[in-house]
C-alpha cells in the first residue's frame, strides 16, 4: 500500500468510527485537524508527511476522556489499526509517540513535543479548541456531560497536574479559564501562533458579550 491509500484508508476509518458523535470530537474534528495539519506543515521544514497525517487523524482514536483516564488508549489504538494496515513500525512508533503526547493536560502539565510532526499536530487540534469552532466544541462537550453553561458563584480553577484537571466538572464557561485562554501561549509554529493570535481575540470578544447578555446589560 502507497502513502496516499494508507492515509486514505485511514480516514475512511476514522470517519466511519465517529460519524454522528456528539461531544465534538466527531470526524469533523479530525478532518478539521488534518487539514490545518497540512496548512501548517506547508510552512514548516522537513516535516514527514505520512506521519503528520495519519497523527492527525488518529490523534483522537481513543481519547482519554472517554476512557476513565487513560492516556495509552489512544496509542494503542493507533498501533492496532497501523499494525492491521501494515504500516512501517517507525511511522507507527512515531505516530504513537504523537498521540500520547497531543493533550492538553491542565495549566501545571506542561505538554512538550519531541518531533516537528508532533509539534505540528499539536497546534492543530488546538487551534480546533479555540475562535468559533472552540466556543462550539466546548458547549457540545459540556452538554454531552450534562453541565451547566455558566455559575457565577463557581469560579475557575488553575489545575496544578493532570488528575486534577481530569476529574474537574465544572461549568463550561470555566474551561475557557482551565484550558482555552490559556493555549496562545503555548503553540509551537509560527503558523500556529498566528492563528491562534485571531481565535484567542474571539474567545475573548464572546467572554465580554457573554457576561454582559448574562447581567441584562445587552
Ligand atoms: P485535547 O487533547 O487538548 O484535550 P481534544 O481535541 O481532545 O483536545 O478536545 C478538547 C476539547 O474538548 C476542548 O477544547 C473542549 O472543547 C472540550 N472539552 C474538554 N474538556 C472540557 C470541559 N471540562 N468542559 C468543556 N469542554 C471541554
Ligand atoms: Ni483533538
Amino acid at each position: 500500500m502507497n502513502d496516499d491509500q494508507l492515509i486514505n484508508q485511514t480516514a475512511d476509518f476514522v470517519k466511519a468510527k465517529f460519524e454522528g458523535e456528539g461531544s465534538g470530537h466527531d470526524w469533523w474534528h479530525m478532518y478539521r485537524v488534518w487539514q490545518l495539519s497540512k496548512t501548517i506543515a506547508a510552512d514548516e521544514k522537513a516535516a514527514d508527511m505520512l506521519v503528520v497525517e495519519l497523527a492527525a487523524l488518529l490523534h483522537d482514536i481513543a481519547d482519554w476522556k472517554f476512557h476513565d483516564g487513560d492516556l495509552e488508549a489512544g496509542p494503542k489504538a493507533a498501533r492496532d489499526w497501523l499494525e492491521s494496515q501494515n504500516a512501517d513500525e517507525a511511522t507507527i512508533v512515531a505516530v504513537e509517540t504523537i498521540i500520547r503526547k497531543v493533550s492538553f493536560k491542565g495549566a501545571g502539565e506542561s505538554t512538550p513535543m519531541s518531533s516537528p510532526e508532533g509539534r505540528i499536530v499539536q497546534d492543530a487540534d488546538r487551534l480546533d479548541a479555540l475562535g468559533a469552532i472552540g466556543i462550539a466544541r466546548t458547549f457540545a462537550y459540556g452538554g454531552s456531560k450534562g453541565r451547566p453553561l455558566y455559575d457565577p458563584g463557581v469560579k475557575p480553577e488553575s489545575h496544578a497536574d493532570f488528575a486534577a484537571y481530569s476529574s474537574s466538572a465544572g461549568p463550561t464557561i470555566n474551561h475557557f479559564y482551565e484550558k482555552l485562554l490559556l493555549l496562545k501561549a503555548r503553540m509551537n509554529t509560527d503558523t500556529g501562533k498566528r492563528l491562534a493570535e485571531q481565535r484567542h481575540r474571539y474567545l475573548e470578544n464572546f467572554l465580554d458579550e457573554f457576561y454582559a447578555e448574562w447581567d441584562g446589560e445587552r
